[in-house]
């Protein structure tokens, strides 16, 4: 009797126990920035909220295309960081949701334009430039002169030397395709293209991987976002940061909600938090120098100066278009990656 007591109080704990257990508030974050800055937003949430965050780093690209397989069973909660043209296009297709967070008000109207362009699925959490990184010391020891524009990386001296990552897996490498075609036109840009293949040492899957390459002394030069040669280079690697001469492109880094995700109103949490200026200033921490999107938060005087840089009037209504983007990279693979170099 005793037995049968203690073995019903037993069921009955577990079941009052089990309600509370799946009460209890996750978050389930996609994440395309650096790793570094994912886990500082991944544990700085949940020691602000008690939620607990189970959080992948995975690059832009191929972070669209998870949300986009799961589109009939989300997994993922909220996707924040990475390039905004697969944020643009997961809109478009109706994989994220719309929100009108009250911190709007504290944000650059550049964050506000890239939601407007996307029904409010959207918004900019920090911008930056792109460019690229070279190692000095390498250069030197390969007795080669300094680039200082994109039709520099297409001198045959540079053959092996150059690094980028593949544009269908990063936004990072995306953004240089339609950087370049927007630069150059669509002919001239796609021969480009074709150009720089023959000296590209590797197509790496993250963005940032070329300049962190170069920075070992594995790469010379690394085609990336600036703001990603210059952690290089304030870590004390011998890298050096070059805005192109023609011009150059930037992004709008975004934050999306996953339609259907399982913990919505975690989700918005999340989303309200990560644009406070006190959360955007964290990025200083891992030595994130992109701007932030809120207009309080701290920047450091390494960041590079977007003022100072020649950019183009990159249209993020047309290369974050569905229709564009995958056009653009079916090109890309079709009539460059397959290219002999
Ligand atoms: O965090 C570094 C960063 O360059 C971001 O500025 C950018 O949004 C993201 O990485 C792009 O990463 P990827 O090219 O791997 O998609």
């Amino acid at each position: 009797m005793k037995k049968i007591g203690f073995t019903v109080f037993g069921v009955v704990a577990a079941l009052t126990a089990m309600p509370s257990m799946a009460n209890a508030e996750k978050l389930t974050l996609y994440c395309s920035a650096n790793e570094d800055w994912c886990q500082v937003m991944a544990r700085g949430f949940e020691e602000a909220t008690g939620i607990d965050v189970a959080m992948t780093r995975k690059s832009s690209g191929e972070t669209f295309a998870q949300v986009k397989a799961e589109s009939s069973n989300p997994k993922g909660d909220i996707w924040w960081g990475g390039t905004g043209d697969p944020h643009l296009q997961a809109a478009e297709e109706d994989l994220t949701a719309p929100y009108i967070s009250p911190m709007r008000g504290k944000l650059h109207q550049w964050a506000l334009d890239q939601a407007a362009s996307a029904d409010d699925k959207t918004i900019g959490v920090y911008s930056g430039a792109l460019g690229y990184g070279y190692n000095t010391k390498l250069l030197a020891d390969n007795n080669l002169a300094a680039p200082a524009c994109w039709k520099d990386l297409l001198k045959p001296e540079y053959k092996g030397h150059v690094q980028m990552a593949n544009p269908n897996s990063s936004g990072t490498a995306y953004t240089t395709l339609a950087t370049i075609v927007q630069l150059f036109g669509e002919e001239e840009g796609f021969t480009f293209m074709k150009g720089l293949h023959k000296n590209i040492n590797q197509y790496t899957k993250s963005g940032s991987a070329p300049i962190k390459a170069a920075g070992r002394g594995e790469n010379t030069i690394g085609i990336v976002f600036m703001h990603d040669a210059v952690k290089q280079a304030i870590s004390g690697f011998p890298i050096k940061v070059v805005a192109p001469c023609e011009g150059t492109g930037f992004e709008i880094g975004s934050m999306s909600i996953i339609k259907d995700g399982r913990n919505p109103e975690s989700a918005k949490k999340f989303y309200d938090w990560a644009l406070t200026a006190d959360v955007q200033s964290r990025a200083l921490e891992v030595n994130a120098f992109q701007v932030p999107s809120n207009k309080s938060a701290k920047t450091s005087p390494s960041a590079p100066d977007m003022s100072s840089i020649k950019l183009i009037d990159y249209n993020f209504k047309l290369y974050g278009s569905s229709a564009e983007r995958k056009r653009l990279l079916k090109k890309w693979d079709d009539d460059v990656s397959t290219l002999p170099q």
